[in-house]
């Protein structure tokens, strides 16, 4: 029988997660917005007729619902995922994991006390070029990862002014929180080592600018809070010896968009990225991965050719959620990870403020 959906959250990112559970078999039994306008708007472009204005209202008048999508502002995702997770609900939860390491431990244990499954949408996993070079990683090509550098920049990119993305309160930060994408997919390649120290710094001579506005985003709200960062620069040690420096930026004095993971193994090295023609404008957008090698006395480049998938693995990330539950597939990812994830962006930000490295206990 599908697994019955519902979907919290009816703003941009609904359009890639519907498609993507449709696409493993799960039917869509209601869609809950604050903005009924919203949720009319995307029941009508999938059918779905049960709509609703909160968590509170759907778990309550659908009992038939086996998982829930959190599609939320960041605030969000922990009090709704914790009222379904409590609903004896599996849970599919936005990236961000949470506004904090604290909330997604809150998660973890709601998660296991349920007996349910929690995931989260860390994409970049499931595209075509990371899962291609899973492969390699994984058939022991590439060997241990000693080092990787992970990158999500951009020249003009804040996703508008005084909204919930550049609210902290709302948000848990900027672009180090919000792009955290390229920590995760190199921490992934990386065998999700236990993190140990953090030196990081964030910047944000850029962040009340409105000539760094991103060609994506939400409405500015004029008397809205703009406290957070626009860049940070940062370093990970890894309790094994793993080292992982990262970048990342809504507004930076870049050459272009770029998203990148970058790695050197004890046998191969590698890379994944995205180099993007304009900030934003996917279809200038370029994904390449390739792998270091020395063979035959000489150093070797080979380039992995995948399928395009504009979308990131957005849709295939949506489609593993389903799979897993019904035990047809592996998870991508485990509320483990996502606390790992959290606990180096809480030290970077707390590095940041006190100008010395955490240590992550
Ligand atoms: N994985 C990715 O590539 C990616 C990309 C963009 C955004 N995101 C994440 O997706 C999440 C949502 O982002 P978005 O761009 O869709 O946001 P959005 O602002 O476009 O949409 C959010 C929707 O939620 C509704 N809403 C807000 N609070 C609510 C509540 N408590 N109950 C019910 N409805 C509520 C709003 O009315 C709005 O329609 C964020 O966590 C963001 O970080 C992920």
């Amino acid at each position: 029988m599908a697994t019955k959906l519902g979907i919290i959250g009816a703003g941009g990112m609904v359009n890639y997660h519907i498609p993507g559970f449709l696409s493993a078999g799960a039917e869509i039994v209601a869609i809950a917005d604050y903005n009924p306008a919203a949720a009319k708007a995307v029941g009508a472009r999938y059918g779905v007729t049960r709509l609703y204005k909160d968590a509170a209202e759907m778990l309550a008048g659908c009992p038939e619902i086996d998982a829930v999508s959190v599609i939320l502002p960041n605030k969000f995702h922990c009090p709704v995922a914790l009222q379904a997770l409590r609903a004896g609900r599996h849970v599919f939860c936005e990236k961000p994991p949470a506004l904090n390491a604290v909330e997604a431990l809150e998660m973890k244990t709601a998660a296991e006390e349920a007996g349910k499954t929690l995931m989260f949408n860390f994409n970049n996993r499931a595209r075509p070029e990371s899962r291609a070079m899973m492969d390699y990683i994984l058939d022991g090509t590439v060997g241990a990862i000693n080092s990787a550098q992970a990158k999500w920049i951009r020249r003009h990119g804040i996703p508008g002014f005084g909204g919930w993305f550049t609210n902290k309160a709302l948000s848990g930060g900027g672009p180090l929180i919000d792009l955290l994408h390229m920590v995760d997919l190199a921490f992934y390649f990386m065998g999700c080592p236990e993190p140990e120290y953090v030196l990081a710094t964030t910047f944000n001579d850029f962040i009340t600018d409105k000539n760094f506005k991103g060609p994506w985003g939400i409405p500015d709200v004029a008397d809205g809070v703009t406290d957070v960062e626009n860049a940070t620069h940062g370093f990970v040690k890894f309790r094994t010896g793993q080292v992982l420096s990262f970048q990342a930026s809504w507004a930076e004095m870049v050459e272009r968009e770029e998203v990148s993971v970058v790695f050197q193994g004890k046998k191969s090295g590698g890379m994944v990225r995205r180099l993007f023609g304009r900030d934003g404008i996917d279809d200038t957008a370029i994904d390449s991965a390739e792998l270091y090698t020395q063979e035959h006395g000489r150093p070797v480049n080979r380039c992995l050719i995948t399928e395009a998938d504009p979308a990131m693995g957005r849709e295939r990330s949506a489609a593993n959620f389903i799979r897993a539950i019904e035990g047809r597939e592996a998870p991508l990812n485990s509320p483990d990870q996502a606390l790992m994830l959290m606990k180096i962006i809480d030290a970077a930000y707390e590095s940041s403020n006190t100008g010395r490295p955490v240590e992550i206990r």
